[in-house]
């Protein structure tokens, strides 16, 4: 099928389009630059060659996103765009890259990803809202943002279930050659673990002498990150690969 990923460029996108491809699927990747194998133009923010991007699309992975920007400019208000430049007689399936728990943790991010869900579900598309846990690389990018010198001090309570992106990738290629549920799907990694034991397992894989102290945070965003607010659910697919071996390298 024709398969457009938005944020082709991303962490993601660059597993996921290769995975996309070696299913069979001819595949375009929409970013602002457009650059790369299969690239194509088109930003989410102001509309700008999205009409050309997105044509002749019959599947969609939408998994671009402005995380560290303006997430309800270029998620809710971006997908809202993009729901509209959509081919609705051509587009069969529309899979939408979202986060376990975007619906349980008050996190501005996680709101807007959480409203621009509704967007879709409120469109009529054929969509599935693929909901995914913390990607590998992001556990370590947050590890080492933390880390002080000697000393790396994490949320006490903690639980995440990290994930191998080319696993996620994997899943997503399999929801996308497959029919919309019009409902949520959930996919993490294979292994619940505490903020403290993955700052230990990175710390000792990345940076031995580092100490990690785990400390308790106040507040709401941390009670529902302790309450388990990012962890799949019970009938959530798991991947295998888990954190050590990330971190091994295996
Ligand atoms: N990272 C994680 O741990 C994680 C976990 C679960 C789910 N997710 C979700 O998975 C998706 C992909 O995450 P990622 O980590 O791969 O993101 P990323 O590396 O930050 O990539 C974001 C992508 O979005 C594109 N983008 C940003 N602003 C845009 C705009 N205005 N118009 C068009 N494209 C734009 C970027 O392209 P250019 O900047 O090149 O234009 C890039 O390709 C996101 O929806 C995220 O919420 C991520």
């Amino acid at each position: 099928m024709e398969v457009l990923v938005t944020g082709g460029s991303g962490q993601l996108g660059r597993t996921l389009v290769p995975a996309l491809q070696a299913a069979g699927h001819d595949v375009r990747q929409m970013s602002r630059r457009g650059a790369g194998p299969g690239g194509v133009r088109g930003d989410l923010a102001t509309g700008r060659d999205l009409a050309q991007a997105v044509r002749g699309a019959e599947v969609v992975v939408h998994a671009a996103s402005d995380p560290r920007g303006n997430p309800w400019e270029v998620d809710v208000a971006g997908t809202r765009r993009l729901v509209q430049a959509l081919d609705r007689g051509r587009l069969r399936h529309l899979v939408y890259v979202s986060i376990v728990g975007v619906d349980r943790v008050p996190f501005g991010y996680y709101r807007a990803k959480y409203a621009a869900e509704q967007v879709l579900l409120a469109s009529g598309l054929p969509v599935t809202l693929a909901r995914v846990t913390q990607f590998h690389p992001f556990v370590d990018e947050m590890l080492t943002t933390a880390r002080r010198g000697p000393v790396l001090i994490v949320p006490m309570g903690w639980t995440a279930a990290p994930v191998d992106v080319g696993e996620a990738a994997g899943f997503l290629t399999e929801l996308a050659g497959g029919q919309p549920t019009g409902d949520v799907v959930e996919f993490g990694g294979p292994e619940d673990l505490s903020a403290g034991d993955l700052a230990r397992a990175w710390a000792a894989a990345r940076e031995p002498g580092v100490r990690v102290v785990s400390t308790p945070l106040p507040g709401k965003l941390s009670a529902a990150f302790r309450e388990g607010g990012v962890l799949p659910g019970a009938r959530a697919a798991r991947g295998r690969r888990t954190y050590g071996e990330h971190l091994r390298g295996v």
